[in-house]
């Protein structure tokens, strides 16, 4: 094992409880394009990236869940499943990720899980919109699978992380972050149908072009209100076309209906959810035909939409865009993920990288007051099993 965060991992697990373990990985994603969709029911097409969270697991032959994070401070914890209240004990813990995907294996499967020893240990900038938490749960999901021989369904293990995230945690995400790291795979993005969860690998192949991903290090502030009132403009959207038309998601309507849309507002939010929609098949038509130039440009596109109707940019992400823009090796840029900070994407010429990432770190730092980081993802498979 070469890599750092896992050979941590390790040594943790070792000194912890004097023994090894089974490593796992599961990492985080970025989504090239298809934001605020998966809740509409519409495409998406993230993917997985080699930063994420490895774990160090056994069973332990208790009843009994010692868990340790080498990210957090309160890092160890002890967690007997069928304690009263632990949703309340644990708000705010690192832990509930961990426990409420635990319990939602045990609602899901109705088995009881034999206790384990787990060490996690994750390289995902916190904050930054990676999906660090959809990392930390499916990774649970599937480790205790394994280790207590529950067949390894990786759809199924999306659906319970999320369910884990919606109800235990109490963050109202949709889908795709889920899913994208549990079914992810090497080079490829995953074109999902959040409506009915089929899905098609999509070979990323760029060229001599490369996807940057900047991280706007923007401290995290009301994320998750603001998240769920889009969420709520969204479902008001629907309700209001639902009185001219019979669809049951936001992305089966077409930009002709949102005109029984009184309230500007909601309409603006539904013009987002249709076109961004239309985006991701037209970026994957791209992609096919090896069409970067059109690909970058709906990357723009779908960030001006999401500045202007969904408004889930800010000044930090508007300016992280705008200096990737007007670099001549930049094809495109666009805020990604839930918004409100976190990190932006962009599509650049692998020639001019070094270039590209010294002026838009100048020119955020001068307009911001910090700094940004930057990160050129390579693509991975889901959660898995390492050695
Ligand atoms: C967050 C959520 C996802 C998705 C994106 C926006 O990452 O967790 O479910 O809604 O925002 O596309």
């Amino acid at each position: 094992m070469k890599n750092l965060p896992a050979v941590r991992t390790k040594e943790t697990f070792q000194q912890l409880f004097e023994s090894t373990g089974t490593m796992f990985f599961c990492p985080g994603r970025i989504n090239l394009i298809g934001d605020h969709i998966d809740y509409n029911g519409g495409w998406v097409l993230p993917a997985a990236i080699s930063l994420g969270t490895y774990a160090m697991a056994s069973l332990n032959n208790k009843n009994t869940f010692s868990l340790y994070s080498c990210n957090f401070e309160q890092s160890a914890i002890q967690i007997d499943l069928s304690a009263p209240s632990l949703q309340q004990k644990l708000k705010g813990h690192w832990a509930a990720y961990v426990v409420g995907s635990l319990l939602e294996i045990e609602k899901q499967t109705g088995k009881k899980l034999s206790g384990m020893n787990i060490v996690f240990n994750g390289d995902i900038p916190r904050g930054s919109g990676l999906s660090s938490s959809a990392s930390l749960e499916v990774l649970t999901c599937y480790l205790a699978c394994y280790l207590n021989q529950i067949s390894i369904d990786k759809i199924a293990i999306s659906c319970w992380a999320q369910a884990s995230e919606n109800q235990f945690v109490g963050v109202n995400c949709g889908i795709m972050d889920q899913f994208a790291v549990a079914n992810g795979e090497e080079g490829k993005a995953l074109l999902l149908n959040c409506q009915s969860l089929n899905y098609e690998l999509i070979p990323i192949n760029l060229g001599n072009k490369v996807l940057v991903v900047m991280n706007s290090c923007k401290p995290r502030q009301l994320v998750e209100s603001k998240y769920n009132e889009r969420r709520m403009e969204s479902e008001e959207a629907l309700k209001q076309i639902q009185s001219i038309r019979n669809i049951d998601k936001l992305t089966e309507a077409n930009l002709e209906d949102i005109q029984i849309i009184r309230d500007s507002l909601i309409r603006k939010r539904a013009h987002h959810v249709i076109t961004e929609n239309r985006r991701v098949i037209e970026s994957v038509e791209a992609l096919k035909k090896n069409n970067l130039i059109r690909f970058g440009q709906l990357l723009s596109e779908s960030h001006e939409s999401l500045r202007l109707n969904y408004e889930t940019s800010g000044e930090e992400m508007d300016q992280l865009v705008a200096a990737a823009k007007q670099n001549k090796d930049c094809l495109g840029a666009r805020i990604m993920g839930g918004g409100f900070g976190g990190c932006a994407l962009a599509l650049v010429k692998k020639d001019g990288i070094d270039q590209f990432i010294q002026s838009v770190d100048k020119k955020y730092l001068s307009t911001i007051g910090y700094k940004a980081e930057f990160y050129l993802p390579l693509l991975t498979d889901g959660v898995k099993e390492l050695e």
